[in-house]
């Protein structure tokens, strides 16, 4: 394997059985992340985004039944000891997850937060050297006053800082792996792209790998340089994003490009183009393409079976559709 592979998800499948009927939340998925580099999935809500990128954590949970492989550095996180398993998740992964107000414990401090990261790694850092840390990183995330902020609670910050506060946290120990799951969602438009600034800034200085989650294609394809598209649980089109939006192969793609609002437009004239119809029911997947029943091309063949994965071409770019031949 090459050196600058850092994590390989072979054949992913993860079910939940929590209900009478299992839930199919991600139905084999194959994906690489190599050192540095920006992969964005995209999809709509429940096509199992969050599921598979949290793959990469490789939590045990009593209802998940999970088949395939997630690889670290050539090694099977399943095969880690428990205590190995704890180490590797604090030390080459950092979590920016969606609603920043949610992810801080009310009663502790902002300096209690960073105290607590950083003992995951050295439990016996000293009081000045969290102070001194936790200041850098603030100041790094643009945080004023970074000192007397320390001494604050959440609830005395706006969505926005605490977004900020979240990142400082989630690179607090040098992870070699950002995984940013819609991390400027509950965030207002402004907001929104000062975040999304400081991450792709801090992303390329420090030359982390991340994993990017957005509903918006557009978003995604800013901050990333390889696009996933997942629909109901599998990935219909992956590459590079300048082929997933230059040269789209899977209808979904073309229709999420199609959903988004466009410059110029004037929607008081021309209505933006919709989806119709819904996401499937992940208790019951329809048996072929997933995407058959919403897609305009469809035919019978297509809710056959799942269509294979097919590259285009000699390059790294991939999309399941059997109605879809590339040039
Ligand atoms: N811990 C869990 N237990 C049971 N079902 C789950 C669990 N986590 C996710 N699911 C189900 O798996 C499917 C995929 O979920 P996932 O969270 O990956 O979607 P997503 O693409 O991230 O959606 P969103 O954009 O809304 O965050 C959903 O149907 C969801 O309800
Ligand atoms: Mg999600």
């Amino acid at each position: 394997m090459e050196n600058n592979v850092l994590v390989e998800i072979k054949k992913l499948h993860v079910t939940f059985g929590h209900l009478a009927k299992p839930v199919y939340a991600v139905r084999g998925v194959d994906l690489r992340l190599e050192s540095g580099q920006v992969i964005g999935i995209v999809g709509e809500s429940g096509c199992g985004k969050s599921v598979t990128s949290s793959s990469l954590f490789a939590l045990d949970e009593p209802n998940k039944r999970v088949s395939g492989q997630v690889l670290y550095r050539g090694e099977d996180l399943a095969g880690l000891s428990a205590k190995r398993r704890v180490e590797y998740r604090r030390k080459a992964l950092g979590l920016v997850s969606q609603e920043p107000s949610l992810s801080f414990d009310p009663i502790f401090s902002i300096y209690k937060c960073f105290e607590e990261t950083f003992r995951l790694v050295e439990p016996k850092i000293s009081k000045q050297e969290v102070t001194d840390r936790a200041v850098k990183l603030l100041e790094m995330v643009e945080i004023s006053n970074p000192e007397q902020r320390l001494r604050n609670f959440p609830h005395q910050f706006s969505g926005g800082m605490l977004q900020r506060i979240m990142i400082a946290l989630s690179l607090a120990n040098n992870p070699e792996i950002l995984v940013a799951d819609e991390p400027t969602t509950a965030l207002d438009v402004t907001t929104q792209s000062k975040i999304i600034a400081l991450l792709k800034g801090l992303q390329s200085k420090r030359k982390l790998a991340m994993i990017f989650i957005s509903h918006d294609i557009n978003l995604v394809a800013d901050v990333s340089d390889m696009i996933v598209v997942m629909y109901g649980g599998i990935v219909l089109e992956q590459g590079p994003k300048d082929e997933v939006l230059g040269k789209t192969l899977s209808p979904y793609t073309e229709d999420l490009l199609l959903a988004m609002p466009k410059d110029g437009q004037n929607y008081k004239q021309e209505r933006l183009y919709t989806i119709k119809g819904a996401v499937p029911d992940p208790q019951n997947p329809p048996s072929g393409c997933p995407y058959s029943p919403r897609c305009k091309f469809a035919e019978a063949v297509c809710s056959q079976k799942i269509p294979e994965f097919v590259q285009a071409g000699d390059s790294s770019h991939y999309y399941r559709c059997v109605l879809r031949r590339h040039q």
